[in-house]
Order: C-alpha cells, then structure tokens, then sequence
C-alpha cells in the first residue's frame, strides 16, 4: 500500500479553523476533518464511525481526543482508537508540515493488494 500526498494548504493560518479549532476540508473527492493542537494539525474521518456524528461540530479534549457531538465518544486523534471504550475506529490520515506547506495522505490500493 502506498501513500498518495495532497497539498492542504501553505501555512496552518491559511485554513479557515473554527472556533472550536476543528474543520472540514475537501481533499482529493473526500471531505475529511482537521483538528489543531498547537503547531500540529491532524486529520481524520467527517462523520464519527458510530452513527454519522460530524465530527468537526464536537469538540477536543484536554486529553487530545476528538468527542462527538452526537453520543459523545472519544477518539485519539493520532491514532483513531477510540478512548471511551465502545469499540470503534476512528479513520485517521497522517499529515506532513513540509517547508513548501502542509499535505495529508491517503492510502492507494494498488491492484495486488487486492488479491
Ligand atoms: S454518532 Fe458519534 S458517538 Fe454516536
């Protein structure tokens, strides 16, 4: 499995962020969710795993989850694990700050990787 790469933006005050430092952006045919703590941005799944909550509209914890707005489960942001204990996997996609700007992966199937 490769990764392909997707320019975001230039610089992380280019995003528009709101209030609650989360987002939804469209990148490469797919809506997607950002999150800021900090100098880091993560990315992950529009919609929580457990019944379609937009996660961008819940809020991060101290602890560094993402909680739904909608049952009120809690992810990891870096790693999708879902922290409160219900069983379910929060999609994440790894970011990279590069010196030209900020760029999120997605994973490319290629054909083996079907068989
Ligand atoms: S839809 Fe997100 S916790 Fe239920």
């Amino acid at each position: 499995m490769s990764i392909k790469w997707f320019k975001l933006a230039d610089t992380m005050s280019a995003i528009e962020w709101q209030a609650n430092d989360m987002c939804i952006v469209e990148l490469n045919g797919k809506e997607i969710s950002l999150a800021k703590r900090g100098e880091a941005i993560f990315a992950f799944a529009h919609k929580c795993p457990h019944a379609g909550g937009i996660l961008a509209d819940g809020c991060i914890k101290a602890n560094g989850t993402v909680e739904c707005p909608l049952h009120r489960y809690q992810f990891n942001l870096s790693n999708g694990r879902n922290t409160s204990g219900e069983g379910y996997y929060l999609k994440t996609y790894p970011v990279e700050m590069r010196e030209d700007g900020i760029y999120i992966g997605f994973e490319e199937k290629s054909w083996f990787s079907r068989l």
